[in-house]
């Protein structure tokens, strides 16, 4: 297996989707639930793209439902990894819901999951680096070291005082 690095562009997986009325509420508004298992299922495409190997999702973070999706939008998912550790890999979901007239795409919501490369039995193994490219890339990196750090501080995976990179964001400049 090719451990050769990529860039975040290698890993880009895109789904758009029709809002029908079984994934909606009674006010004809889309479910949380069913746009978490869309971006589930197209952050799983980017994660696998990035290491060719079976992905589980480990942790989701930073999902937040800014703008009401309605029934008979037609919504686009945007995944790409942000970023490569040793087994896992963060990717961030970029949605936006399509103007039915004018066909604009306009942001609706972001989401940020981590997926760890498994092999056979289900343990951990090594996946390639990301170098990033592009500006947004390049923080979208450099932030995904505080955001790991905090997802293992909260799931009691990480001591506070082992978050080196958190921690710095704390402190006075
Ligand atoms: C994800 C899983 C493989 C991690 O196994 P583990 O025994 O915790 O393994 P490790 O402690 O070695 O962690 C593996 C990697 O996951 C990362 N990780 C684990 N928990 C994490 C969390 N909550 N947030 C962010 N990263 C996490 C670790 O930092 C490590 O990353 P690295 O190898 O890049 O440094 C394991 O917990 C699992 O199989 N979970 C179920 C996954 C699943 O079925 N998902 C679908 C939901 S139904």
């Amino acid at each position: 297996m090719s451990m050769k690095s990529k860039s975040p562009s290698e890993t880009i997986a895109v789904s758009t989707r029709f809002v029908l009325p079984h994934e909606t509420n009674t006010l004809g508004k889309l479910f949380g639930g069913a746009l978490l298992a869309w971006m589930d299922e197209i952050a799983a495409v980017a994660a696998h793209r990035h290491s060719k190997r079976v992905v589980v999702t480990a942790s989701i973070n930073n999902v937040s439902f800014n703008v009401p999706i309605d029934l008979g939008d037609i919504v686009t998912l945007e995944a790409k990894v942000s970023r490569a550790f040793n087994s896992s890999m963060e990717v961030i979901i970029d949605v936006s819901i399509e103007d039915r007239i004018t066909g604009a795409k306009k942001p609706s919501n972001q989401a940020i999951y981590t997926f760890v490369a498994v092999d056979q039995n289900g343990g951990p193994i090594n996946v390639p680096e990301i170098v990033p490219e592009t500006e947004e890339e390049k923080k979208r990196f450099d932030a995904a070291l505080r955001r790991k750090q905090l997802s293992l501080i909260l799931a009691g995976k990480m001591k506070p005082s082992e978050a080196t990179e958190l921690k710095l964001l704390f402190e006075e400049k």
